[in-house]
């Protein structure tokens, strides 16, 4: 009964299957690891989604389009891989105040980021020490802090979290941008 009227709804439309995704019920894996996540991984003090926690970290409403293999790494190894879209960037002013967050522009003269408290900062080069990339991730490594089941199942939970089918979704960060497949090229006359 309910299964067809889920799908009834997945018939009717996008807008829809949205919210349908909302009161899905999870696997027992994936509910197992969405606890994890709001109670002792204590993600939710890092990162976003969709609209509850932390914007200090990326959103993950839609981290599922990775696979598990690169959750799981995120979770044991945060510095393997980092998304060029979250990459850590830290200035160090001249009076040894250092600022950690994201890069947003650099030019000849200025650096804008927005600081790991979601500030948006503006410095003038020549009033910094250092400006860099940085290749450590400020995300925690929870390899021996959760046991091997913990992150599967924080896995089988990220990856439930997914676009709404059907929406393009180029907007947000350079993620989706750069998953999506590039537009035809327009007909060429000949
Ligand atoms: C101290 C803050 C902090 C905590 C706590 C934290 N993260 Fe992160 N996380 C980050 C930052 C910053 C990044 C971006 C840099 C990177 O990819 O390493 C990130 C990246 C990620 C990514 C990759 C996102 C992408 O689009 O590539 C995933 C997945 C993730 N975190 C999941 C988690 C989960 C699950 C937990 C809890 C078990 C957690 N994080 C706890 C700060 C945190």
């Amino acid at each position: 009964m309910w299964a067809i009227r889920v799908s009834t709804l997945i018939l009717a439309s996008g807008a829809l299957l949205a919210q349908v995704e909302n009161i899905a019920p999870l696997t027992d894996e994936a509910a197992r690891g969405k606890a994890i996540y709001e109670g002792k991984g204590n993600c939710e003090s890092c990162h976003r989604i969709k609209g509850v926690g932390s914007a200090a970290g990326p959103d993950l409403s839609e981290v599922g389009v990775r696979s598990p293999e690169q959750l799981t790494t995120k979770l044991t190894n945060p510095d393997a891989e980092i998304n060029a879209a979250n990459r850590p960037y830290r200035v160090v002013l001249k009076n040894g105040t250092a600022v950690n967050g994201r890069l947003l522009n650099i030019d000849t003269f200025t650096v804008q980021m927005m600081d790991d408290k979601q500030n948006l900062r503006s410095f003038v080069k020549s009033d910094l020490k250092e400006y860099m990339f940085v290749e450590k991730s400020p995300m925690p490594s929870y390899q021996g802090k959760l046991s091997d089941q913990e992150i599967s199942d924080i896995v089988a939970y990220l990856s439930t979290l997914r676009p709404p089918p059907g929406q393009g979704r180029g907007g947000r960060g350079g993620r989706a941008a750069a998953a999506a497949p590039a537009p035809p090229p327009a007909a060429e006359p000949h």
